[in-house]
């Protein structure tokens, strides 16, 4: 890889001090939730697409499962292996942007967790070719009608969060549904400037689609509170399970209402 984006620098300098945010506390049931949701065969392949500091895939290959982690950020990957390597257990990991990979492999599922990757934009990037070459690329590294699930910001949440003051001084864009920070990775650092997409679910299912992936649910994915239940408004994240299909024009069949 070339020169770093902002949320690889973000990362980077954010990586000691990741596992200290709330959000992050919830692993093992959000694991247990997983498992219901994707219901794999012992020992099967799962892909983590912005792995972050491993939590998930550790817990996963504790559990059995065959697992490959693909991250950004070094800083991060190397925290990774260090729990990795004091948890006892194997996970593949690879400094990768998830926009560019080539597959590793065939998996038979694959999961995006906590914006790992997904609609955290670099500068340059198109808000509508980011979260679509990401999907691309995990379609692409899935077996036929794997599944795989995703938590990503919801878009009607940001829509109630900013007025049209935050839009006059772009703090937020509701063409592209991209806010717009700037935020210290950690205490004593400069701030780095960064961009977040949100999403809204129609788009989802259509993105999700042209990826070759069918949405079977959407639920609330909001962290240390993910359950099956109807998306409120103010739900601050949308947890969107999916299956790869082989015919994108079967896709409409498969979606439930919820
Ligand atoms: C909020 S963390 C989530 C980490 C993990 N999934 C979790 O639930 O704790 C987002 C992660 O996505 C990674 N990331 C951001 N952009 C990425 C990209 N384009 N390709 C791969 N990883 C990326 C970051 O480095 C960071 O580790």
């Amino acid at each position: 890889m070339t020169e770093k984006s902002t949320w690889e620098a973000f990362f980077d300098a954010h990586a000691p001090i990741y596992e200290d945010n709330v959000f992050t506390k919830n692993t093992a049931l959000e694991v247990d939730f997983l498992l219901e949701e994707l219901s794999l065969q012992p020992g099967a392949s799962i892909l983590d697409v912005g792995c972050g500091t491993g939590r998930h895939s550790i817990a996963l290959a504790r559990r059995g499962y065959a697992v490959t982690g693909i991250d950004l950020s070094s800083e991060m990957l190397a925290k990774a292996a260090d729990a990795a390597r004091a948890a006892n257990v194997h996970v593949d990991w690879i400094h990768a942007d998830a926009t560019r990979f080539t597959p590793p492999g065939m998996y038979d599922c694959a999961i995006c967790l906590c914006e790992g990757a997904f609609g955290l934009l670099g500068q340059g990037d198109d808000p509508i070719n980011q979260p679509l070459s990401i999907l691309g690329n995990i379609s692409r590294s899935l077996k036929p009608k794997a599944k795989a699930l995703f938590t990503v910001l919801n878009g009607t949440a940001m829509l109630r969060k900013y007025t049209n003051k935050d839009i006059a001084e772009g703090r937020f864009d509701p063409l592209t549904m991209v806010e717009s920070s700037e935020s210290p990775p950690r205490e004593g650092l400069p701030a780095v400037a960064v961009r977040e997409r949100a999403f809204v679910p129609t788009e989802l299912i259509l993105l999700f689609r042209f990826a070759g992936m069918s949405v079977l649910n959407m639920w609330g994915g909001t962290a240390g509170n993910w359950g099956r239940r109807t998306l409120d408004l103010d739900e601050i994240e949308i947890m969107i399970v999916a299956r790869k299909i082989t015919e994108p024009s079967a896709a409409s069949d498969d979606w439930q209402r919820v």
